[in-house]
């Protein structure tokens, strides 16, 4: 099994059967769930499981994050999508969250993403998400303006920053 380490954090290929921990970390957190624009709100362990299982396929690379210290499961990192810009996602539950580990989570993902070959990736966020803006400024990403996407399971037409990552084999 693959495996990306970095200094606090195991990155290993997300399960089906992680699913019990969304529910357990995500489930009782709208807040989260709603700066996600794709994670199914309620995050019953049915819901996260359907989501784990639509994500799995062939060009999705998407990561359990384990903390090192004790292999707890704190959160989820990945990207999918366009190979000529995949987009990344991510989050952290809320009791591990601020301990840096969302920068570490993706800074290894985005030196992985380099060694297969993508030549950038991209993340959007809602306005009201200044964290995540600042996660990815801290992992390289540039932001470049607004875009206008559709989510109707979040409101319909919303904007969102575009961060973006060029990942030149010496950036
Ligand atoms: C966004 C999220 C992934 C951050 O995870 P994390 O592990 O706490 O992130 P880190 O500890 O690596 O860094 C957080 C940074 O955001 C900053 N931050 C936190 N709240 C902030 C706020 N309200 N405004 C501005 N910056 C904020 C922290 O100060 C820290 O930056 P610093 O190191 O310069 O001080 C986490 O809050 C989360 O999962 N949120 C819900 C899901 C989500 O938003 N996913 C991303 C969708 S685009």
């Amino acid at each position: 099994m693959l495996f990306l380490t970095s200094p606090h954090l195991l990155l290993r290929p997300l399960s089906a059967d992680d699913a019990a921990h969304f529910a357990t970390l995500l489930g009782d957190d709208p807040a989260a769930l709603q700066q996600m624009a794709q994670m199914p709100d309620p995050c019953t362990e049915a819901a996260a499981r359907a989501w784990i299982v639509s994500r799995l396929g062939p060009g999705a690379h998407v990561f359990a994050i384990l903390r090192r210290q004790d292999e707890a499961f704190v959160g989820v990192v990945g990207f999918g999508g366009n190979p000529a810009m995949p987009e990344m996602g991510y989050w952290i539950g809320k009791p591990y969250r601020a301990n840096g580990f969302a920068t570490e989570a993706i800074g290894c993902v985005v030196d992985y993403a380099r060694d297969l070959g993508v030549p950038r990736i991209h993340a959007d966020t809602f306005p009201d998400n200044p964290a995540s803006a600042r996660v990815l400024a801290k992992a390289g990403f540039v932001t470049l303006g607004m875009v206008e996407r559709i989510f109707p399971a979040r409101g319909g037409r919303r904007e969102l920053f575009r961060h973006v990552r060029e990942l030149t084999p010496d950036s």
